[in-house]
């Protein structure tokens, strides 16, 4: 069995001094995320479940998970030379890692647990990351297509890490015993068109009317066009989108008539998972233009989101390209 460290010393792409620090930067994401499936895997048992009184920058009310989560990526990252700044839903501002001052060179991003509405009932959960370099005058916020790396870990029946630094998508799988991830799939491809659509259809009443006719167009009996697709919505972003990655198809979080930008991150939700799927030769839109080429202006700025099959979002743009 291919270990991660083995595999990343291989991956042609990186330069032997990238490939060392890449390493160092994944295996602290690594361990943040072995300790995040251990504590939900006893959460029930730890206290862990349940609400903070807390809320995000984004209004949203932080679960105790999402703070446990947050808390293990910083400090994973808190003696690290390497890595100036990290960025995370669950904080306003960015961490500057004092070990790095001067030295550091990267910026990682953090969704650390999404789909926290599923915590408490024991449903996948999901972390989000995504690498940059920084610039000469230390900007971070960079856009997707300059991303040095991006992926997830999946905390479901197996704990999976899925990653790319543009040399194809690999999936690891956790050996509980051993505690070390494992190479289970490598240079992933999606299908080009699936039959699974995933979109929270309660929302549908503040959708435009275009986005409305896209759900329905994936519900109309075609035969010849493999419709109706069916419909899978879990809650959790890494989840339905890992569903897409291997067996095609669609997931769409788009705008709304009174929230255009609609709800999920472009820096650590949209952006890394686009360049997953685009390097496994899908496609990441916000319905009218590529999620790779957006310049951020702040770190938590919200995108609209609809990601999967090159030809089922093409189908989806093609319906918004005329609003
Ligand atoms: P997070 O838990 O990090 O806030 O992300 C939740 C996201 C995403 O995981 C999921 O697909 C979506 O929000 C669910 O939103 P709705 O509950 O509005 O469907
Ligand atoms: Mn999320
Ligand atoms: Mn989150």
């Amino acid at each position: 069995m291919v270990s991660l460290t083995h595999h990343i010393v291989e991956q042609r792409r990186l330069q032997p001094d990238s490939a060392e620090e890449f390493s160092t930067i994944i295996n602290r994401i690594v361990s943040g995320g072995k300790s995040i499936a251990r504590d939900l895997s006893s959460a029930g048992l730890s206290d862990r479940l349940g609400t903070t009184d807390a809320k995000n920058v984004h209004g949203e009310q932080v679960q105790r998970m999402d703070a446990r989560a947050n808390q293990l990526f910083v400090e994973a990252f808190q003696d690290c030379d390497i890595v100036q700044i990290v960025v995370s839903e669950e904080m306003d501002e960015p961490f500057v890692v004092a070990h790095a001052e001067g030295s550091g060179k990267y910026a990682v991003f953090f969704d650390p647990l999404d789909g926290s509405s599923n915590i408490d009932v024991n449903v996948s959960l999901g972390s989000i990351f995504s690498i940059h370099r920084l610039d000469s005058t230390g900007n971070f916020l960079k856009a997707g297509c300059e991303q040095v790396a991006g992926g997830y870990l999946l905390y479901g029946a197996s704990t999976i890490l899925v990653y790319t630094c543009g040399d194809g998508v690999h999936q690891f799988t956790l050996d509980p015993v051993a505690g070390e991830f494992f190479l289970s799939a490598s240079n992933v491809q999606i299908p080009a068109r699936g039959n699974i659509y995933s979109v929270n259809e309660g929302n549908s009443s503040k959708w435009s009317k275009n986005m409305r006719n896209i759900v329905d167009y994936f519900r109309d009996d075609d035969k010849e066009t493999g419709r109706p697709y069916s419909s899978r919505y879990t809650g959790c972003l890494v989840a339905d989108v890992h569903r897409v990655l291997l067996k095609g198809g669609i997931y769409l979080y788009p705008g709304e008539v009174q929230k255009p930008e609609g709800k999920l991150r472009l820096m650590y939700e949209a952006a890394p998972l686009s360049f997953v799927v685009e390097q496994a030769g899908g496609l990441g839109s916000t319905g009218v233009e590529r999620i790779a080429g957006i310049h951020p202006k702040t770190p938590h700025q919200c995108v609209p989101l609809i990601i999967g099959s090159r030809e089922d979002v093409e189908v989806a743009e093609h319906f918004l390209c005329r609003e």
